[in-house]
C-alpha cells in the first residue's frame, strides 16, 4: 500500500494512506496526540510497580513507542513493550520521521527502535526494552497478559474490522486483572462494547481537536 510522509499541525510527521484516506496520528499534531492519549492519559495512570508491561496494537511510525521509552527513563519505572504490527513501514520512510529532533529527550531511542529486529527483545535504554511482533491480530497467538494495552488501531471509518467485537474480546484478553486499555477512539459502540467485556469505562477530554478519548480499567 501506497504511503505518503504529511506534516501535521503541531510539525510533527505523519504517514497518510491515500488508498484509504487515513492517517497514522491525528493531522491535528501527531506528537501532541501520541502524548496525550497513551502518555498523560495513559501509562501515567497505571500504578508503579517494578515492571509494567504494555501490549501496542499497531506499532506503525514508532512513536508512541519513542514516547513511552522517555517516559519510562525519566520517571525510572522499567516498561516492557509488545509492540505488533502487520505492514511494518519502510525503515527509510520510518527513519525520515522528525521525531527526534522535535523530541530532545529522544537521544538515539527512535533509531534503535526503528533498527530493533522483530521477534527479539531489545533494549532501547536501562528502562525500556522492546519486542516487536509482526502479526496481525486476526494470526496472533499469544500466552501473556499485560499491564497496559494501547490501542492505536486506523480508525472504524478505515478499518472497521480492527473495531469488531471479536477483535476487542482478544484483545482484552491480552489485558492482566486491573490493567488499563487506552485509546484515542470514544465512539458510544467501542465503550458499550468494553463495558460487557466487564470493563469501568471512563471518557477523558481529548488531544486538541478531538472532544473525548476512553479509558477502561479490567477490574
Ligand atoms: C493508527 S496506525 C498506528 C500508529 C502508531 N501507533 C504510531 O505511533 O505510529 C495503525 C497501525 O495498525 C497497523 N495494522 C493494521 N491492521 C492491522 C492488523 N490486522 N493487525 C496488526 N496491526 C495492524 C497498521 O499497519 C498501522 O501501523
Amino acid at each position: 500500500m501506497k504511503r505518503e510522509l504529511r506534516e501535521t499541525a503541531d510539525g510533527s510527521m505523519t504517514i497518510y494512506l491515500p488508498e484509504m484516506d487515513e492517517h497514522y496520528h491525528s493531522y491535528h499534531g501527531a506528537l501532541q496526540e501520541a502524548k496525550h492519549v497513551f502518555i498523560e492519559n495513559g501509562i501515567r495512570l497505571f500504578p508503579k510497580k517494578d515492571t509494567i508491561s504494555v501490549f501496542e496494537l499497531g506499532l506503525g511510525t514508532g512513536l508512541n513507542a519513542l514516547l513511552t521509552a522517555i517516559w519510562a527513563e525519566n520517571n525510572q519505572q522499567k516498561v516492557t513493550y509488545f509492540g505488533l504490527e502487520a505492514f511494518p513501514v519502510e525503515r527509510e520512510m520510518n527513519l525520515a520521521m522528525n521525531y527526534p529532533r522535535m523530541i530532545p529527550e529522544s537521544n538515539d531511542f527512535f533509531s534503535k527502535i526503528v533498527d530493533a529486529n522483530w521477534e527479539i527483545e531489545t533494549n532501547i535504554n536501562s528502562f525500556f526494552q522492546l519486542y516487536k511482533c509482526q502479526s496481525k491480530i486476526q494470526n496472533l497467538q499469544l500466552n501473556q497478559q499485560f499491564d497496559c494495552v494501547f490501542f492505536d488501531a486506523f480508525g472504524p471509518r478505515a478499518q472497521q474490522e480492527m473495531w469488531d467485537f471479536k477483535i476487542l474480546e482478544k484483545t482484552i484478553q491480552l489485558l492482566a486483572p486491573n490493567g488499563l486499555f487506552v485509546t484515542y477512539c470514544a465512539k458510544g459502540q467501542l465503550k458499550r462494547d468494553l463495558k460487557a467485556l466487564g470493563l469501568k469505562v471512563e471518557t477523558l477530554p481529548g488531544p486538541p481537536g478531538k472532544r473525548e478519548m476512553t479509558v477502561a480499567w479490567k477490574i
